[in-house]
């Protein structure tokens, strides 16, 4: 990105809706062929982002750029950007292949193309046998279908996407998924994808957004986002199952560095690393994914720790079980983060049991865990010190 006005992007752009800023001060970057999630729970301000690109909501201060061209005072029909809401609105006296087709003709493409893109794209989604039906006649999963082939037919420079398989059932979501990703790509369009679903954003994304409360939190690839979360919002919203919070103490004794945890210590085996100096003495959360914490009776580590805990919940998965356990650690107080919990449960930690296990929940069990696989998080501020 040698030119600073390529890409497609927001810069420093708030929204201000009744008086709360939905949006603040988002400065998020899709380089030109880039499919870019945006992730974020609901009301995080996602759709919001989305309408600011297509020029459906003003701004109330920043710069909104589209394929290297400030169009922050372009109204929608000049942006060349195609969208897809979370509710498609069809029109409901045309058929499906007229409502597919209808962008197109507007701006005037010969019938015989129209034709043949609607034909080849029904094909691409599976949707022929639905061309000469009206939108009344058709399920939810499928409206939602037809309203991204309206999109997708366009072939526009830049793809807005909001939840575009939301109303899809979860059989048909990943093949619906895929066929988005091939299009887009084949295209070579610039593509933002709007979702609540880490595990869907993670699995077609070149980069993620993290948002939170209208702000952008973490920019990255999904690799970026699983190894480094930013903070303790980060590390819980990515992953599947969520990442296991323990409260600790870092202490350093003889010059290494170890954390405590209730009664027990697990040594990180070497000097405190720089990034963690400041806080030797103080309490820090160990964050620790499930394939982490491990069953000890299922072989030996010798650098893990054994911790005592109780099993809250087994579900079972296929290949293997996602076991909750709350270890009872003294449960501490983490500012914007869930790591307190409910003092007589202690914090949660999961982990994969083979499924041929007898474990049920109320059990006492041992989890084995290491220093080196922690992330360490700042109890009061939740900002990521230092991943493994
Ligand atoms: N017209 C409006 N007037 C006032 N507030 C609004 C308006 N539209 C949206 N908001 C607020 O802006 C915030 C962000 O809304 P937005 O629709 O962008 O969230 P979202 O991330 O898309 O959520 P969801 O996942 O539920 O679709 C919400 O708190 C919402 O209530
Ligand atoms: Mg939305």
């Amino acid at each position: 990105m040698g030119d600073p006005m390529s890409g497609t992007w927001l810069k420093n752009v708030t929204v201000i809706r009744d008086g709360r800023q939905v949006l603040r001060d988002v400065t998020l970057r899709a380089a030109d062929g880039e499919l870019l999630v945006v992730l974020g729970s609901s009301g995080s301000g996602k759709s919001t982002l989305l309408r600011v690109l297509a020029g459906l909501n003003q701004v109330g201060s920043g710069t909104v750029i589209i394929n290297g061209r400030d169009v922050t005072k372009l109204p929608p029909g000049e942006r060349r950007v195609a969208m897809v809401f979370e509710t498609s609105a069809l029109i409901p006296f045309l058929d499906v292949s007229r409502n597919l087709g209808w962008g197109l003709r507007a701006q005037r493409l010969p019938d015989t193309e129209v034709k043949e893109r609607v034909k080849d794209l029904a094909r691409q989604l599976r949707l022929s046998r639905l061309l000469p039906r009206r939108p009344d006649d058709l399920s939810t999963g499928e409206r939602g279908l037809v309203g991204i082939g309206h999109a997708l037919v366009q072939r526009p420079d830049v793809f807005l996407l909001d939840e575009p398989l939301a109303g899809l059932d979860a059989a048909e979501r990943p093949r619906v998924r895929q066929e988005i990703v091939h299009i887009v790509r084949s295209l070579g369009a610039t593509t933002f994808f709007v979702t609540h679903d880490q595990a869907e954003g993670l699995a077609v994304a070149d980069r993620v957004a993290l948002l939170h409360d209208g702000a952008v939190v973490q920019v990255g690839t999904p690799r970026e986002l699983y190894e480094r979360p930013v903070d303790l919002f980060a590390a819980g919203f990515v992953g599947t199952p969520p990442i296991g919070l323990l409260p600790a103490r870092l202490v350093s004794a003889g010059g290494q560095a170890a954390f405590t945890v209730g009664n027990r210590t697990l040594p990180l085996w070497r000097a405190v690393p720089p990034p963690l100096r400041d806080h030797v003495g103080r309490e820090v959360v160990l964050g620790l994914r499930a394939e982490d914490v491990h069953d000890p009776t299922a072989g030996n580590d010798p650098d893990s720790v054994a911790l005592a805990a109780v099993v809250r919940e087994v579900e079972y998965t296929g290949r293997r079980n996602v076991v909750t356990v709350a270890v009872g650690a003294p449960p501490i107080t983490a500012r914007g983060s869930e790591v307190s919990g409910d003092k007589s449960r202690g914090a949660t930690l999961r982990s994969f049991f083979p499924p041929r296990s007898v474990i049920r929940p109320g059990a006492a069990v041992t989890v084995a865990v290491k220093a080196s696989s922690a992330h360490v998080f700042d109890a009061v501020t939740g900002r990521a010190l230092w991943h493994p």
